[in-house]
């Protein structure tokens, strides 16, 4: 399929205002982004594995802090055995309505145990329950077997609390580089990066786009 003749006009609002707190510039876009676009908190995250083989996946963000980007996953899953293996990641949102990117790279922490689990619980049951039942990235021998897991422990622990398995959980991406990507005419985009220093401080460059 050819598609070189499909061309996105891109005209944005400039972003040579953006606070000089990383942090802060984070937020406003992201308040931006929770007005106009459809999917805000989706973000494609970037891992690798010890022998450099990537692999990158769609995930939602869940708290957007000075610490970085939440997210909640399954530890045993290929994600979460890869960042656990090499403690960092890299994540970008995509905000075509805005004609934004916001690309952020950095190490990988768990959040503590006690946060893991009052966000499991703030889940709707039936979810919890899958999270109960999925060993997320095995291969399973079909879809029915999976629901049928899923349907007998959903009948099994009716009205009952679900206990978060113990490798789910939140995982938090620090904002060691960030990228302001703003999509402006004739391909001539703004680019603005932060890159962490070794006092906590941040440096600010245009890159070219
Ligand atoms: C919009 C969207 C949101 C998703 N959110 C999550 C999420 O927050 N956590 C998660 O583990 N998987 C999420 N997924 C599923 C992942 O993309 C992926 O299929 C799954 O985590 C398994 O990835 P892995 O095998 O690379 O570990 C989401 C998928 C989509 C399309």
């Amino acid at each position: 399929m050819d598609l070189t003749s499909i061309h996105n006009d891109y005209d944005g609002e400039s972003i040579e205002n953006l606070p000089s707190d990383p942090f802060l510039a984070v937020e406003k876009w992201m308040e931006q982004a929770l007005k106009t676009e459809q999917e805000p908190t989706a973000f494609s995250l970037a891992t690798h594995d010890l022998k450099n083989n990537i692999s990158v996946r769609v995930v939602l963000a869940k708290e957007v802090t000075i610490k970085g980007v939440t997210f909640f996953t399954h530890g045993l899953s290929h994600k979460g055995r890869e960042i656990q293996e090499t403690k960092n990641a890299a994540g970008v949102f995509f905000w075509p309505a805005s004609k934004r990117q916001l690309r952020f790279e950095g190490a990988v922490t768990a959040i503590a145990a006690s946060d893991s689990d009052a966000y499991f619980h703030s889940r709707p049951h039936l979810s919890q329950v899958a999270a109960l039942v999925s060993r997320q990235s095995s291969v399973v021998a079909s879809y029915q077997e999976l629901n049928r897991r899923f349907e007998d422990e959903s009948h099994r622990l009716k009205d009952q609390v679900v206990s978060r398995p113990q490798d789910w959980g939140g995982f938090t991406i620090s904002f060691d580089k960030i990228e302001f990507w703003q999509g402006k005419p004739n391909r001539l985009h703004q680019r603005l990066l932060y890159t962490k220093l070794e006092d906590g401080s941040y440096r600010r460059e245009w890159l070219e786009p």
